[in-house]
């Protein structure tokens, strides 16, 4: 059972102003000398998946123009706001308001630049996948209130934000992602249970952003919390329970393995 808040994880500066806690690293992956300090602090369980972050940005701070190219290999990228109001840009020409509830995504090799131009911190999760891209695409901006709701394992409420290119969703998602199969808001109501369920041949992350509550995987159980960030190998039974009154919120994200 992997199960870690990235309160627990010491924090690197991301290229400029933001703070980034890295939650989850992948298997085999070689990362970058400026954040091997922390490196070891990371969970290292991810197969398909690249990372999991979360990261904050000051009012008026900025992640430089940066493109998800390391040593040749070309990555999507995702962010989920939690919190604040900021400017992306892609490229030079190509600028969007985003605030909480959006989403974000990065094709490979695209620049992108991200400016905290309101007045309190922006919180967001980080993740991407290695990808093959032919051509530089345009970024996408989805917020999950756009999208329908959807039955999520029984008793909760899923909103899908992004799809992978191919699928022709119903649902208002998104289908830009080349790698990454889904990513999702999801509200699980008080005092209620996700059905039992295994994702075949796909691994998952969840990150919690609020509520409180148990996650089952397989035969462990564990207490998870805001924060917390959970890793859900490929083929295994997993439950989430909500025990408390509030409703947990969490953003979900998945990719086959
Ligand atoms: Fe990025």
């Amino acid at each position: 059972m992997i199960v870690r808040n990235w309160r627990e994880i010491q924090p690197w500066l991301f290229e400029g102003d933001a703070e980034d806690w890295r939650i989850f690293s992948q298997i085999g992956k070689k990362e970058k000398e400026d954040y091997m300090p922390i490196y070891n602090r990371t969970a290292v369980c991810l197969k398909t998946i690249l990372y999991l972050s979360y990261a904050r940005l000051h009012p008026g701070g900025a992640y430089v123009a940066h493109a998800n190219i390391d040593e040749g290999q070309q990555s999507e990228e995702i962010y989920c706001f939690i919190n604040g109001r900021g400017t992306v840009r892609w490229g030079e020409n190509d600028i969007r308001k985003v605030s909480t509830g959006d989403t974000f995504y990065t094709p490979g090799g695209q620049i992108h630049h991200l400016i905290n131009d309101g007045d309190e911190w922006i919180d967001f999760i980080a993740w991407g996948a290695d990808v093959t891209e032919e051509k530089i695409r345009p970024g996408v901006v989805k917020n999950w209130r756009t999208s329908h709701p959807v039955l999520w394992h029984g008793w909760g409420i899923r909103w899908r934000m992004l799809d992978k290119i191919g699928n022709n969703p119903e649902d208002g998602s998104i289908p830009c992602q080349r790698v990454l199969n889904y990513a999702d808001y999801c509200w699980l109501q008080g005092e209620s249970s996700c059905e039992p369920h295994a994702l075949q041949g796909e691994e998952a992350v969840f990150f919690i952003i609020s509520g409180k509550g148990v996650i089952r995987v397989g035969k462990e159980k564990e207490k998870i919390r805001n924060g917390d960030a959970i890793y859900i190998p490929p083929d295994t039974e997993h439950q989430l329970i909500n025990d408390h009154e509030e409703p947990i919120q969490l953003f979900a994200l998945g990719a086959g393995v």
